[in-house]
């Protein structure tokens, strides 16, 4: 009989310590297992955060009229992965007509006829082209065409610059130009485009 009780007690120290040991051990190790757990968690969606906001940089430009003309508009610039895409609209253009539109190497649109915005944006000292094939400067853009009211719908992907990264090819802070003639793709230096007739400096959102 009091071998039995000792063993009882022997049983019931041992089921306490059990427990004690349980209870030290249970919350400490999900907690670890939590904060191991959180900390990577935590840390790969902030930096896939700042991977996104480099590819993600937003732009736009309101374009001012030059030359005498009537033309206005306001585009936007979105880096994405296919390159920089540029939306929006140009209105007070002849019905049906169409326009040279480039990147300008200075973000300075504040003389009358826009000369002040200096050449084709050219980091890579090409000559002026087709864009998006052969040589060309990285500010060679297509052709806009007005519709009959005279307003024309941009929508142009190029892959020629970045938007917002500081590299020499980065057109933040550069300037976008309207042209009064159709860009021939050809001549030089600037596809024979006639006067500027809208000009805006390309800021970031
Ligand atoms: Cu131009
Ligand atoms: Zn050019």
């Amino acid at each position: 009989m009091r071998r039995i009780t000792a063993l009882l007690a022997f049983a019931s120290v041992a089921l306490l310590a059990g427990c004690a040991n349980d209870n030290q051990g249970a919350p400490d190790s999900p907690a670890a297992a939590a904060s191991a757990a959180s900390a990577p968690a935590t840390a790969s969606p902030a930096s896939a955060a700042v991977v996104q906001a480099d590819t993600s940089a937003r732009a736009h430009a309101v374009l001012a009229s030059a030359s005498g003309s009537d033309v206005a508009g306001t585009l936007s610039f979105a880096s994405t992965e296919q390159g920089v895409h540029i939306t929006g609209r140009i209105t007070g253009l002849k019905p049906d007509s169409t326009h040279g539109f480039h990147f300008h190497e200075h973000g300075d649109c504040s003389t009358p006829d826009a000369s002040s915005a200096g050449g084709h944006f050219n980091p890579t000292q090409q000559p002026h082209g087709h864009p998006g094939e052969g040589q060309r400067h990285a500010g060679d853009l297509p052709n806009q065409t007005a519709n009959a009211d005279g307003v024309a719908t941009v929508d142009v992907l190029t892959h020629d610059v970045e938007l917002g990264t500081g590299s020499s090819t980065d057109i933040l802070g550069g300037a976008v130009i309207v042209h009064a003639q159709p860009d021939d793709y050809s001549s030089q230096p600037s596809g024979n485009a006639g006067a500027r007739i809208a000009c805006g400096v390309i800021s970031r959102d």
